[in-house]
């Protein structure tokens, strides 16, 4: 059985109590422990993960667009431009960062993003930011946080270090519209703040999957 399941009602501190639980769950992936463990001295598995890195960066910048896009609502549209603005071109940060370009294709992280695309234009915004903010800003945070040390060594700390500074306030931005809302509305929001944490899980696994080498790239076009 799923153990996703709706309360009828939750608090705004429940909520982030519970994203706490599934972002402490989502730190335990072993993708973050490729960091530390000296997977990355070998330059093609760093290489194949700046590349996944790369797609997830890209994917990045069309979701935030999507949401802009379909977003209606004065107070939404002023938040999710404030961020998008602030966000804008870091995949081209990453791109000097590697000094290329290229990218794996892979299906299971192309379907990950799809869902997450797809949830910014058909969410309600309060659940568009929940997504954006609590959980794929908060792993980000913790990418930066984890991941800033060894990119340095690798001279590719532009990118990773720019979510250290910049991503746990981005994470808070969405505690003042969160109080805004019903008990009936966060019960929601925590419902699809488990499947995002799910999703985003099945993606950031897969990029370590493909790193060690447990199963093959698809697609991995020679560098531009
Ligand atoms: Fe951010």
């Amino acid at each position: 059985m799923s153990s996703i399941e709706a309360g009828r009602q939750v608090s705004v501190e429940e909520l982030m109590a519970y994203n706490a639980t599934l972002l402490e769950r989502h730190k335990r992936l072993r993708v973050f422990k490729l960091f530390s463990d000296g997977t990355l001295e070998d330059p093609a598995k760093r290489e194949l993960l700046f590349a996944c890195v790369q797609v997830f960066a890209r994917h990045f910048q069309t979701m935030l667009h999507t949401r802009q896009a379909h977003c209606a609502d004065d107070f939404y549209r002023g938040i999710f431009l404030k961020h998008l603005r602030e966000e804008v071109g870091h995949d081209d940060v990453l791109v000097k960062d590697r000094g290329r370009r290229d990218e794996v294709w892979d299906p299971i992280m192309e379907g990950s993003a799809a869902w997450f695309i797809s949830r910014m234009s058909v969410l309600d915004n309060i659940e568009k930011a929940a997504v954006m903010h609590l959980v794929l800003e908060s792993s980000g945070a913790y990418m930066g946080s984890v991941c800033g040390p060894a990119m340095r060594r690798y001279g590719s700390a532009d990118y990773f270090e720019l979510h250290d500074e910049v991503d746990q306030s981005h994470v808070t931005m969405v505690i003042e519209p969160l109080r805004r809302q019903s008990p009936e509305t966060l019960a929601r929001v925590r419902v699809t703040v488990e499947q995002a944490w799910r999703v985003l899980d099945v993606w950031v696994e897969r990029v370590a999957t493909l790193v060690l080498g447990d199963d093959a790239v698809t697609y991995y076009p020679t560098a531009s």
